[in-house]
């Protein structure tokens, strides 16, 4: 894969970003994804590939752009599967919280798992703790093996989860297990990318979030050298056949490789609103200030980058 798009990946999260965090605190959260996803989608435009969207805003039906299936780029250029989660964190954005990204992951045709919009479970870790963990074992058998893996006492080893009521027995497992906990309201990519960074305080992540997030995770995580695991949830029976009809077997544990193959992938999000890992846009005057990260899976290289971008009179 061409590694000049690393850089027109960070323009596309960017792009997004600076339309999304507009709506910060204003209580409206598909205001800001519709200017996060014309953002995006404009700015994909004028990316020399072929690009299919394989995990977007909703099926074609239900969602006027950046639907699965959609076309991305000029035409030129490297077949490519597109993830795309232009505002991660809708509800973070509408209230002025944490941890809001606009995000993106691309890999070679045919690379990226097609995860249904439903439920998954996760366990995500850092470096570290790759190999070490299980999704089938119990959630102290986890945390213990990252105290050992991190050198760590247990009371040490902070989890990161979903603040659901789904998870109060998952909450309570951890207590029990001697461990400490980072509630996140939403933004469970962000949650499990920290794992992967010594200074977010954040060890491993639980829970189950959005399938398609865990692909998006996964490829950062392949980048990062970290791991997660998922398992799809489906909720209902439309969903469990949706399951059936894509081959995947509900009980089975989806591995990096099942998650996204190979390493010819790249990872990019900007922070929308502040978070651990990512500042938020920054408005001032004429300016817009963007942070963002981008990665490769080839050569684990991780750009972080400041951008200026000048406004437009009458923004
Ligand atoms: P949105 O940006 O689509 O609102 O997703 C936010 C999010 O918190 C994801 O990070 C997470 O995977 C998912 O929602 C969890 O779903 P739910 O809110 O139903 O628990």
């Amino acid at each position: 894969m061409e590694r000049s798009l690393t850089m027109e990946l960070v323009r596309v999260t960017e792009a997004a970003a600076q339309k999304s965090a507009r709506w910060m605190g204003l209580g409206k959260k598909n205001e800001a994804d519709e200017a996060a996803t014309s953002a995006m989608r404009e700015v994909f435009d004028t990316v020399d590939m072929k690009g299919v969207v394989v995990i977007g805003e909703g099926e074609m039906d239900e969602a006027p752009m950046l639907y699965i299936g959609e076309k991305l780029g000029t035409g030129y250029g490297q077949r490519l599967d597109i993830a795309v989660d232009p505002l991660e964190g809708t509800n973070i954005v509408a209230s002025g919280g944490w941890n809001a990204l606009a995000v993106v992951a691309i890999a070679d045709e045919g690379c990226l798992l097609h995860a249904p919009d439903m439920y998954m479970e996760k366990i995500a870790v850092g470096k570290d703790c790759v190999g070490k963990v299980d999704i089938n074992k119990s959630v102290l058998e986890n945390i213990q093996a990252v105290a050992t893996a991190k050198n760590k006492q247990i009371e040490d080893v902070v989890a990161t989860v979903l603040n659901r009521e789904r998870h109060q027995k998952l909450i309570q497992e951890i207590r029990d297990a001697g461990a400490r906990i980072k509630l996140i309201n939403d933004g469970d990519v962000a949650g499990a990318i920290n794992t992967a960074f010594e200074h977010t305080g954040v060890d491993i992540l639980f829970g189950s979030g959005g399938a398609p997030e865990g692909v998006l995770a996964a490829v950062a995580l392949k980048c990062l050298g970290g791991e997660i695991q998922g398992k799809l949830l489906p909720q209902t029976d439309d969903e469990l056949e949706r399951c059936k009809n894509m081959g995947i077997d509900c009980g089975k544990v989806l591995y990096m490789e099942d998650l996204v193959k190979g390493d010819d992938a790249i990872f990019a999000a900007t922070g929308v609103t502040d978070g651990e890992l990512l500042r938020g846009v920054q408005f001032k005057a004429d300016v817009a200030t963007t942070h963002s990260v981008v990665m490769r899976a080839k050569t684990g290289t991780v750009r972080f980058i400041e951008g200026q971008h000048r406004l437009p009179k009458n923004h």
